[in-house]
This record gives C-alpha cells, sequence and structure tokens, in this order.
C-alpha cells in the first residue's frame, strides 16, 4: 500500500477532533517513497492512537503549543517512517521505558492499550515503533515499516 495515501486518509478522520481541540494539524509527506507491505486499517489504527495521546497531551497548552506534526519519510534502503510529533507535556521520564506496555496510563479515562495494541501491529509488520521526548517541550513517536519487495 501506499504509506502517504493512508496517512492522507487518517488525516481527514483527524480534523474534526483537531479542530474541536484547538490543534493544528501538519501533515509532510516525503514524495516518491516506495509501497509498503501493510494493512491499512491497522496502520490507521496506530496512527489515530498516536494522534490522539497527541492531542491529549497538548490539551492543557496555549494556542502556541497546539501543534501536531505527521510525517513521513524514507528512513534508509529498506525502510520507512512515520513520525508524530506534538508540543504538549511531554512523556515523564519515568514510564518512557513502559510507555509500550499494556495498561500503563496516565489518563483518567484511557485503558493504557493504545500503545500496546499499536506495538504489536507493528512489530506484526515487521517493523518498530520508539518514543522519545523533544528537546525542548512534547514528545516524538515514531514507527518503521520495511518496504514492500520490488
Ligand atoms: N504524545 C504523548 N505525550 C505525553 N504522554 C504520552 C504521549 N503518548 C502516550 N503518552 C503516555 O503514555 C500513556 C500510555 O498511552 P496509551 O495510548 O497506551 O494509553 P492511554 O492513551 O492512556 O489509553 P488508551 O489509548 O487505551 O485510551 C498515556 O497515558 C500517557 O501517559
Ligand atoms: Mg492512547
Amino acid at each position: 500500500m501506499d504509506l502517504n495515501e493512508v496517512i492522507q486518509q487518517t488525516e481527514k478522520m483527524l480534523a474534526g477532533e483537531a479542530s474541536s481541540n484547538g490543534v493544528l494539524l501538519e501533515i509532510g509527506l516525503e514524495a516518491g517513497l516506495p509501497r509498503v507491505n501493510a494493512d491499512r486499517i491497522q496502520i490507521q489504527q496506530v496512527v489515530i492512537n498516536l494522534a490522539l495521546n497527541a492531542m491529549e497531551a497538548m490539551s492543557e497548552q496555549s494556542a502556541e503549543n497546539k501543534v501536531l506534526r505527521i510525517r513521513s519519510r524514507r528512513a534508509n534502503d529498506k525502510e520507512a517512517e512515520v513520525s508524530v510529533v506534538d508540543s504538549g507535556t511531554g512523556i515523564p521520564s519515568a514510564l518512557l521505558a513502559r510507555i509500550f506496555d499494556p495498561f500503563i496510563t496516565t489518563s483518567a479515562k484511557g485503558m493504557g492499550l493504545g500503545l500496546a495494541i499499536s506495538r504489536t501491529i507493528i512489530e506484526a509488520h515487521g517493523g518498530s515503533i520508539r518514543a522519545e521526548n523533544g528537546t525542548v517541550r512534547g514528545a516524538i513517536l515514531r514507527f518503521t515499516l520495511p518496504f514492500a519487495a520490488a
């Protein structure tokens, strides 16, 4: 499938949620990415999970710090990378190592399953997912997916 096309579809699904949260959604897609072998619905699910987490983390920020960036790029010869970058609270450092484990949550309404499910999906596709904090603020979640064999 075409990863950029899937991100564009996901953007449409997220547009309403972003605007009702006052979040500016910025999409940056690298042109000419090779296709990946993946299930479109599952990858949409991952991007939505990451984006909803990001919006939640920005809910208390001022307007200029409510920007959600979703980007695609060629990570190397073998893989595409999607990054979801926010300007929210960042991930508490004590949680960083366990954030993909099930039932880890700081949210009153969350189950702590979104990232665990996302990791399962990405690893089942031969990719990897990781989290880090931005240098100034916010979190960066990235996942890779291998290019389909030519
Ligand atoms: N972008 C982010 N910025 C700050 N913290 C984050 C971010 N993404 C995840 N987290 C932290 O990781 C925890 C786990 O995220 P996860 O998506 O697995 O569960 P959840 O969002 O709490 O609940 P669920 O996704 O099941 O509704 C969150 O509760 C939050 O503490
Ligand atoms: Mg979540």
